[in-house]
């Protein structure tokens, strides 16, 4: 029986969306008020699986390490530290290359959406990403994941490959780890099309709410978001099939931290653009703070530095001994 322990991370690949702050950092903060020790990593090895300017890089894991700060978590209470930081990762990394099939990364959807047509010439760090990913949990043995939707499948990986290795070497030492998906917004959909996640890397800033966004332009991108001609049912099953106004209802339950269903009861019947404004008048009380304490954070990147250190220390006395346990038991 492993002892419950959390682990999850986001890439330091550009600014951080509104997608991460509900669908990962809101959800990481509530399992750090829960009391379960948790781990909260920058992602600059996945990052990197596309390429990044390097300064830009730099700066981007300072400023996402002071989101995680700005939007609630400790680094008295939480683990936070940058992965290159902790080369027991890419070294588990490795191992877990040889333990997971070729055929079960072929399946990996986010690959197939990355990739697209263009297989041939993508790094093939893109393709072995959810290897690394299950190193990132494995190495802590945690228990517990909490991700958006889009990232279930690299959860479920991450189990097979657990499975697989205790198998294939008789052993019962990684744990298999339960995603946490949870909220009214687990995957919020892009601004402009209904059918595509909100993601940093999406090439249009009007397709997502940037954690810095101030708040003309939070106003202004939720006034442009696409919808149907329809106003807002009274209840869920209203939505079924209008992906774009499902979407704008969820992050505004998500926000207010309630469902859908208490959202339509008290908006049920109006039109967008009654409902717009009160959507962006909430998203904006709820992100300004974060990121004016964030803006400020950033003007002392010497303690960003120093923080991301000390969680690197803090992080490698758990995942170092599980490094060399799981060396021993594949023979070196
Ligand atoms: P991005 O796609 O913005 O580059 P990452 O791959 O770094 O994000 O994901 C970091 C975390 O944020 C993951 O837990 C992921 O599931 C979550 N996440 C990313 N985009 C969304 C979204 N649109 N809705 C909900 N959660 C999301
Ligand atoms: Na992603």
């Amino acid at each position: 029986v492993h002892t419950p322990r959390v682990f999850s991370g986001i890439q330091p690949s550009g600014g951080l969306t509104l997608g991460n702050y509900l669908g990962a950092i809101k959800r990481f903060v509530e399992m750090q008020e829960n009391g379960v020790e948790s781990i909260y990593c920058m992602v600059d090895l996945h990052a990197i699986t596309t390429w990044q300017d390097p300064t830009k890089l730099r700066h981007a894991t300072r400023e996402l390490c002071a989101g995680y700060i700005a939007a609630g978590l400790d680094p008295e209470k939480s683990i936070l530290f940058n992965q290159s930081q902790v080369s027991a990762h890419a070294e588990l990394g490795w191992v877990f290359n040889c333990v997971a099939r070729m055929g079960w990364l072929n399946r990996m959807t986010q690959f197939k959406d990355k990739a697209g047509k263009n297989r041939e010439k993508v790094s093939v760090g893109l393709f072995s990403y959810p290897t690394l990913m299950a190193a990132d949990i494995l190495v802590y043995h945690a228990t517990h994941v909490p991700v958006g939707e889009d990232q279930k499948q690299h959860v479920e990986l991450t189990r097979d490959i657990a499975a697989k290795f205790n198998h294939d070497y008789g052993v019962d030492f990684f744990p298999i780890t339960e995603p946490v998906i949870e909220g009214a917004a687990t995957r919020v959909m892009s601004l402009r099309d209904g059918s595509k996640k909100m993601s940093k890397s999406d090439p249009s800033d009007m397709s997502r709410i940037n954690m810095t966004d101030d708040a003309d332009t939070i106003a202004k991108k939720i006034r442009k978001a696409k919808t149907d001609p329809d106003g807002l049912p009274s209840e869920a099953e209203g939505l079924d099939g209008r992906p774009e106004a499902k979407n704008l209802v969820s992050i505004y339950a998500a926000l207010s931290e309630q469902s859908v269903d208490q959202v339509l009861s008290e908006v049920g019947g109006k039109q967008f653009s009654e409902f717009k404004p009160m959507l962006s008048e909430l998203a904006v009380e709820k992100l300004a703070p974060i990121s004016a304490e964030m803006e400020r954070l950033m003007q002392a990147p010497d303690e960003i530095d120093a923080i991301l250190r000390k969680g690197a220390d803090k992080a490698r006395v758990i995942a170092d001994p599980i490094l060399q346990k799981t060396l021993e038991i594949v023979g070196m």
